[in-house]
């Protein structure tokens, strides 16, 4: 874990601001994520929710998708917002980070203060092929 950098903040700060567009009948638990390119262009996402939940999308997810379908591959940092004590981004996140940047600067919540890890700190023996 290390110190936040005045990037990581604003980072977070955008993060927050994407919660708003979380679509989230179901669980009511708003997650929004901003994703830092290696150009510096900032792609945000938000959790959507579906009546069949297991079609539930994360909102690291979506910005992950959204940034690789607009052609960006190469990720500097992430941040992730919730309304809520901890909110560290789920396995499958984890994942779908790796398979971009394996030692992606990843911003989070917990204790209520954000901190800074890196995915291989979250994600060790990251599955590839
Ligand atoms: N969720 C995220 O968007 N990101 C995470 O890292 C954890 C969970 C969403 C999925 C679901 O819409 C809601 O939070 C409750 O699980």
């Amino acid at each position: 874990m290390s110190e936040l950098t005045a990037e990581d903040a604003d980072l977070y700060q955008q993060a927050q601001a994407a919660v708003e567009f979380a679509y989230v009948p179901y669980s009511h638990f708003a997650v929004g994520a901003a994703l830092r390119t290696a150009d510096g262009e900032v792609i945000t996402g938000a959790n959507v929710e579906n009546a069949s939940y297991g079609m539930t999308m994360c909102a690291e997810r979506n910005a992950v998708f959204a940034a690789v379908a607009a052609g960006k591959r190469r990720f500097d940092a992430i941040a992730v917002y919730a309304d809520a004590e901890s909110v560290p981004p789920c396995g499958a996140c984890r994942q779908v980070m790796s398979e971009f940047a394996p030692s992606l600067r990843v911003i989070f919540r917990r204790g209520g203060q954000p901190v800074v890890m890196t995915l291989d700190e979250l994600l060790p023996e990251q599955f590839k092929l």
